[in-house]
C-alpha cells in the first residue's frame, strides 16, 4: 500500500517533475520507473504497479484531481447518467497507459511478482459520493440508505467495470490482482451483504473463471468480525487483515488454504525501534503455522524513516522458523 509513496526521495524527486498526480499514474515510463523504486532500494519479493484506485472513477467520467496535502477531489454530483458509454471496454480506453506501464513492468519483473489492483466497488462509491477523503462518511451512509437503488446501480457499473480493468491487467502481465475495499468497515448487517460481499464475490470468481493462476489478494478493510464472514463466502487466495481482524481467522485461513497478509500497524514504523524490532518477530511468530505475507495493515506514513523499513525487511528476511 503506498509502498512508493512519500518517504521515498526518489519518489518524491520524480513527483516534483510531474505535480499532476493522475498524470504520472497515467504514465508509462515514470510509473513503471516508481513502481520497480522500492525492489532497487529493499529488493522485497513482490512488486506493486504505481496508480491508484481513483482511476476508475476516472474513466468514468467524473473529474478526479489530487491536491497538495489534501488528497482526491472528485466532482461529488454523480449518477449512472453521468457515464458516457454502458460498455466498460470504451470508457477503459482513457486509462489504457496502465497497460503500458504493466506491459513495461512485466519485461522487467525478473522473477518477483507483479500485483494489480483496483478498489473495491463499495470504496470507489464512497468516493465519488463523498467528494473526497472523508472523516464521517455522512453523505455515502445517507446515499446507501436513502437511495438504495441508485447505489445498487452504481455498484454494479463499478463491480464490471473493474472487473474488465482487472482481467486486462492480467492480459498484459499481472501475476496478483489486489482489490483494496478500504471502507468496507463502514457497512454492517445487511448492507455489508449487499455491498461488500456481493460485488467481491462477483469480481472474485469471474477473475478466477478468467484466469485460475492469477492469485486473488482481497483486503476488506475494517470488517471486525464479518472477516470471517468475508472469508467464508467471497473466494480469497490471500486475506490482507488489519488490527480489526479476529484471531480466529488463522484456523480458517489454514483450513481453506488462504494466505494471510499483513499486518504490522504503521504506525509502529514511527516509534522505538526496539517496539518496532519486538513488533515483528510477534507477528512472524504468530503466523508462523499459517501461509503469510508480511506487511503492514496500511499505507505507510509519508515520515517514516527508511531505516526503521530496512530494519523490518532484514529481520523478516533472516528469520528462520523454528
Ligand atoms: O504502493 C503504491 O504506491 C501502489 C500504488 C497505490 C497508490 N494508491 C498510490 C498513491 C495504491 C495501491 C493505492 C491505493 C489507494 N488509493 C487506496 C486503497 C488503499 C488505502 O489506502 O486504503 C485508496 C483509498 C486510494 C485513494 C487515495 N490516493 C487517497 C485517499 C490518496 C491521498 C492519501 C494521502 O495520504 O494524502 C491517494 C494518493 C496516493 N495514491 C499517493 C500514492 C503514492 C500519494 C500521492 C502523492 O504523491 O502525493
Amino acid at each position: 500500500m503506498r509502498q512508493a509513496g512519500r518517504y521515498l526521495p526518489e519518489y518524491m524527486a520524480i513527483r516534483k517533475k510531474e505535480q499532476n498526480f493522475l498524470n504520472l499514474c497515467l504514465n508509462p515510463s515514470l510509473a513503471a520507473e516508481i513502481s520497480l523504486q522500492p525492489i532497487k532500494r529493499f529488493d522485497v519479493d513482490f512488486i506493486i504497479l504505481f496508480c491508484d484506485i481513483l482511476v476508475i472513477p476516472f474513466c468514468l467520467g467524473q473529474k478526479v484531481s489530487f491536491l497538495k496535502n489534501h488528497g482526491p477531489i472528485l466532482d461529488p454530483i454523480f449518477t449512472k447518467d453521468d457515464i458516457k458509454s454502458n460498455k466498460p471496454e470504451e470508457n477503459l480506453k482513457k486509462i489504457s497507459n496502465v497497460f503500458k506501464t504493466i506491459e513495461l513492468l512485466s519485461r522487467k519483473k525478473g522473477d518477483k511478482n507483479l500485483i494489480g489492483f483496483c478498489g473495491g466497488a463499495f470504496t470507489i462509491l464512497n468516493y465519488m459520493i463523498e467528494g473526497g477523503t472523508s472523516v464521517k462518511h455522512e453523505k455515502i451512509r445517507n446515499f446507501v440508505q436513502t437511495k438504495k437503488i441508485q447505489a445498487q446501480e452504481l455498484i454494479e457499473i463499478i463491480t464490471e467495470t473493474s472487473v474488465e480493468y482487472l482481467k486486462k491487467q492480467i492480459v498484459h502481465g499481472v501475476d496478483y490482482v489486489q482489490i483494496f475495499e478500504s471502507w468496507a468497515g463502514l457497512l454492517e448487517g445487511e448492507d455489508y451483504e449487499e455491498f461488500i460481499i456481493k460485488p467481491n464475490k462477483i469480481i472474485s470468481s469471474k477473475i478466477k473463471k478468467f484466469s485460475p493462476t492469477t492469485k486473488i489478494i482481497h483486503f476488506p478493510r475494517g470488517s471486525k468480525e464479518k472477516y470471517i464472514n468475508f472469508i467464508n463466502e467471497v473466494y480469497c487466495d490471500v486475506i490482507s487483515i488489519d488490527q480489526t481482524c479476529p484471531d480466529e481467522i488463522m484456523q480458517i485461513a489454514k483450513s481453506k488454504d488462504i494466505t494471510i497478509q499483513g499486518d504490522l500497524e504503521p504506525k509502529f514504523l514511527l516509534g522505538d525501534k526496539e517496539e518496532l524490532l519486538n513488533k515483528t518477530i510477534q507477528i512472524l511468530e504468530k503466523y508462523k503455522y499459517n501461509k503469510h505475507i508480511f506487511n503492514l495493515s496500511h499505507g505507510i506514513i509519508p515520515t517514516t524513516p527508511i531505516e526503521n523499513v530496512e530494519m523490518i525487511i532484514k529481520t523478516v528476511k533472516n528469520y528462520e522458523i523454528t
